[in-house]
């Protein structure tokens, strides 16, 4: 007689979700087993996130149900499932600004170091170290939570995850929402390292866009469409262009980036740049960009791109000079940049980029208000048609227009920060601060479709991308930049794009 099968740790069943008249998840069924990774993938909308909330009790569904080890549950809160030993790390992140790492580590978990409603501060470092050192951080436990970058904070919220398994006698669940999308390869490879030890111990869902990391990780891989499970894969079985065309039910042309489609840059200079500087973070920077070009930047963390990118926009004090086809001009602040034409995506865009309590509508044309208005009257009619117009061209999930910005899926809101500086017919320059971070494969082809439709029209761009092939192959040259200072520039002409290790060789 064999042994009874095992209870899954977790099975979803037949779960739906509606919120208003969208449907979230439209009878998605779903189990993790003992010691296995998940996978979980689909585009954006399709229900990933909302399927996490239902696991750590942040949702309820409206219909179905969930047994946690063999046992129907109701899970009320995240207080809950963590007792239950669930824990999760959020796509959007949720660390408590200004709280130090060590407090925000342990938050709602800190058991003895808190006595008679006091805090053991030694206690409480020493433990929050411990979790820091499972991913071989060296981020200060005395830090404050504002203060550390954006990959940091990543790295912190991946550090809070891992205290569950702790915290409960039963074996941990752990749910990871779209982890890595901040952090560089390096960084990724030790989070993966960690799934690789709680493996033995736990059980991991892994949500990613980044379908190479897993089918890296994952002993099965989970494709959700439309709110329902599509597919049920293991990795081996399939490759990434399966995986591509399951998530999005029909063949991509080639690849998102495909050189062909790269036009010859002009001769005139829009952008000249001259001994600009940002404080404390980069030194003495000259560049030229030219009209309708995509400058790629690369360079590692603390290298200085970002900030002098944020100079440029306006939004870090510089000093140095600027001129936008042949005169001179001054970025004191964001606005003033915006009225020199110049348009910046931010990597934040949850921090900097969205009003979430406003509408779609009223977000894709916040900084093109005069183009919506008749006199000083807005025309809600002319604004929705253009946020409409790039509903559609973006492929935008959301219930309407009119819907507020926030309920839409973590890669939704991205598309919308994104049409904003698209609609703009006066535009001159764009800066884009990794642009297809967070977006699905079918997504980011559109991105990169309307860079290059927007740089046909004249319009240059300064690139930060998510990775050096996607750099090199979007970007006429490629700026390398090291220690605040341009200490390169590649050449990435089509036909005659440099490899990604020549670029990296430069970088560091
Ligand atoms: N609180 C909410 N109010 C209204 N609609 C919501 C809410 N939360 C989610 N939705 C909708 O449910 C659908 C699924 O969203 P979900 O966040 O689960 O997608 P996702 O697969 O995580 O996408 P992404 O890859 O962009 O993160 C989307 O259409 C979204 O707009
Ligand atoms: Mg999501």
């Amino acid at each position: 007689m064999s042994a009874p099968a095992e209870a899954p740790v977790l099975a979803v069943h037949d779960v739906r979700k509606t919120f208003g008249e969208t449907t979230a998840l439209d009878g998605l069924s779903f189990e993790v087993r003992r010691h296995e990774v998940v996978g979980l993938i689909g585009e954006n909308g399709a229900g990933k996130s909302t399927l996490l909330k239902m696991l750590i009790g942040l949702e309820q569904p409206d219909s179905g149900s969930i047994a946690l080890r063999g046992e129907q549950i109701k899970m009320r809160g995240i207080a809950q499932a963590g007792a239950a030993g669930i824990g999760m790390v959020f796509q959007e992140q949720s660390l408590i600004p200004n709280l130090t790492v060590a407090e925000n580590i342990l938050f709602g978990a800190e058991g003895d170091a808190i006595v008679g409603g006091m805090y053991r501060w030694k206690t409480l470092r020493q433990r929050a170290q411990a979790q820091l050192d499972k991913i071989g951080s060296t981020i200060d436990v005395d830090a404050m939570a504002e203060d550390l970058t954006f990959a940091e904070r990543q790295l912190v919220e991946i550090a809070k995850v891992l205290a569950t398994e702790e915290r409960t006698n039963a074996e941990p669940v752990v749910l990871l929402d779209e982890p890595t999308s901040v952090l560089d390869r390096d960084e990724a490879e030790v989070l993966f390292a960690q799934i690789e030890r709680l493996r033995t111990r736990a059980s991991v869902v892994f949500v990613s866009h980044r379908l190479d990391e897993v089918l890296q990780v994952s002993d099965r891989v989970y494709v959700l469409r439309n709110g329902s499970s599509v597919a049920e894969c293991v990795p081996g079985e399939v490759d990434e262009a399966e995986l591509r065309r399951l998530m999005i039910g029909r063949d991509l042309e080639g690849s998102h980036y495909s050189e062909e489609r790269q036009l010859p840059v002009q001769d005139e200079v829009r952008l000249r740049v001259r001994d600009l500087s940002v404080k404390g973070v980069c030194e003495s920077v000259d560049f030229d960009l030219h009209v309708g070009e995509i400058l790629g930047i690369a360079g590692v963390q603390g290298s200085g791109r970002e900030e002098l990118c944020r100079g440029i926009f306006g939004a870090s004090a510089t000093r140095g000079s600027l001129e936008m086809d042949g005169r001179p001009i001054r970025t004191s602040s964001p606005r003033s940049a915006i009225s020199s034409d110049i348009g910046f995506v931010p990597a934040e865009r949850r921090r900097e980029g969205m009003v979430g309590t406003m509408s779609v509508a009223e977000n894709i044309t916040l900084p093109h208000i005069a183009d919506v208005c008749a006199g000083p009257v807005l025309q809600r009619s002319k604004e929705r048609r253009l946020a409409d117009d790039w509903i559609e061209r973006l492929r935008i999930r959301t219930a309407s227009a009119a819907a507020p910005l926030a309920s839409l899926s973590g890669g939704n809101q991205q598309k919308a920060v994104l049409a904003r500086w698209m609609v703009s017919d006066s535009l001159k320059l764009l800066i884009l601060d990794h642009p297809t971070r967070g977006l699905d494969v079918g997504a980011k082809s559109e991105v990169y479709r309307l860079i290059r439709e927007l740089t046909a029209s004249g319009v240059s761009v300064l690139l930060m991308a998510d990775s050096l092939e996607e750099l090199i192959a979007m970007s006429h040259r490629v700026l390398v930049m090291k220690d605040g200072r341009v200490t390169d520039v590649v050449d990435a002409p089509v036909g005659a794009k440099p490899t990604p290790v020549t670029v990296l060789e430069r970088m560091i």
